[in-house]
């Protein structure tokens, strides 16, 4: 069958053979036998550049329980084929706080942690308490608490320590019923608001303003492919730093410690002359450089020599050799 509808950049690659399943349980059974499997959640975070010769395994387990809750906490576990825009919005209705920054973020709940999810000042590692994960190798259940994840910038163990030895199954959250704690520091977000005459927002407000700030800047993988940053946010040392703001005066960033700078790489890719730079089928977003789009057809091998081509220029110019974010499947 073809994968272009299970991943958000639309590449149209093959699974000779693709199985659904929507139980902790038949994910046990099934990895008993099969061992030799690509997971597919919600394809939000892979740029598929050939077809799938493995068993491609769609995890579609559904599900959100409230595990206890008191006056000021709620304890929620969640299964891995969850929308998280979806669960995002359900906490908002509910009034659970410590999402709503991470409204709209494509992909399911299963694999938020994994690059540990990010936007507008909040990451997802704020409110994770634990997870469930099957090893594939035993097929036994294990817990991952929150320490156990070794959480940093878009990084976790699944992508170092344990890369490829577990399927997330299930993730346990901890948000506020009141006294939530809002974070609306971000630039954007406080013109938005302000733009609305939001003075105390709202769970629903900072939502809602999220989404709009996405809308103006992202593009929806519904109406074009894309799979959101392509490449981190380089961290540099503080006198690479100093060194380019000689050249580049406006130079944004971030500090990071005393000796390392963080540089949005949408800056650096749209300084270099890529922003809406278009080949056909694909290239780069026109409203954020750190966005590569499959306008219609593109193939995977095709963007990914973009972003080599990318990643080649800016170390030509800058000096600086970024990261791709997104997984990419040679
Ligand atoms: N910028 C440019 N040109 C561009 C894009 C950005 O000059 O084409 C500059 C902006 O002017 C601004 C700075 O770069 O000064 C930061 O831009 P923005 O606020 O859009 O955020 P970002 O650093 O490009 C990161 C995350 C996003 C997240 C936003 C908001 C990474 C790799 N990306 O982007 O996450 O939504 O911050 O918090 O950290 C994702 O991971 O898929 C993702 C979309």
């Amino acid at each position: 069958i073809s994968l272009k509808t299970y991943n958000t950049f639309g590449i149209d690659v093959n699974a000779k053979r693709f199985i659904r399943v929507d139980s902790v349980y038949q994910l046990q059974e099934l990895l008993k036998v099969e061992k030799d499997v690509f997971l597919i959640s919600g394809g939000s975070n892979m740029l598929l550049t050939k077809d799938i010769d493995k068993l491609v395994v769609h995890i579609d387990i559904k599900g959100i329980s409230i595990d206890k809750e008191d006056d000021n906490f709620v304890y929620l576990t969640v299964n891995a084929g969850e929308n998280w825009h979806e669960f995002v919005l359900y906490c908002v209705d509910q009034n659970y706080g410590g999402l709503e920054n991470l409204s709209l973020i494509p992909g399911n709940v299963g694999t938020c942690p994994i690059q540990n999810i990010g936007a507008y000042g909040v990451e997802v590692k704020d409110t994770i308490t634990k997870l469930e994960a099957i090893n594939i190798e035993t097929t036994k259940l294990h817990t991952f608490s929150n320490d156990d994840c070794n959480f940093g910038y878009r990084n976790s163990i699944f992508k170092n320590k344990v890369k490829g030895e577990f399927v997330i199954t299930s993730v346990a959250f901890k948000l506020t019923k009141q006294n939530h704690n809002l974070n609306t520091s971000y630039g954007a977000i406080e013109t938005e608001l302000s733009s609305k005459n939001i003075i105390s927002p709202s769970l629903k407000d900072i939502s809602n303003a999220v989404i709009a700030i996405r809308q103006t800047k992202l593009p929806d993988p519904k109406e074009i492919g894309n799979s959101g940053s392509f490449f981190k946010n380089p961290v540099i040392s503080k006198s690479a730093f100093i060194n380019l703001q000689k050249e580049y005066p406006n130079i944004p960033s971030y500090t990071i410690s005393e000796n390392e700078v963080k540089v949005p790489a949408g800056w650096l890719i749209e300084t270099a002359g890529f922003k809406g730079k278009r080949c056909g089928d694909y290239g780069v977003h026109e409203k954020q450089a750190l966005v590569l789009v499959n306008y219609n057809n593109a193939s995977g091998k095709d963007i990914y020599a973009l972003a080599e081509e990318i990643k080649k220029h800016i170390l030509n110019q800058f000096k600086i050799d970024l990261e791709i974010e997104v997984n990419i499947i040679k």
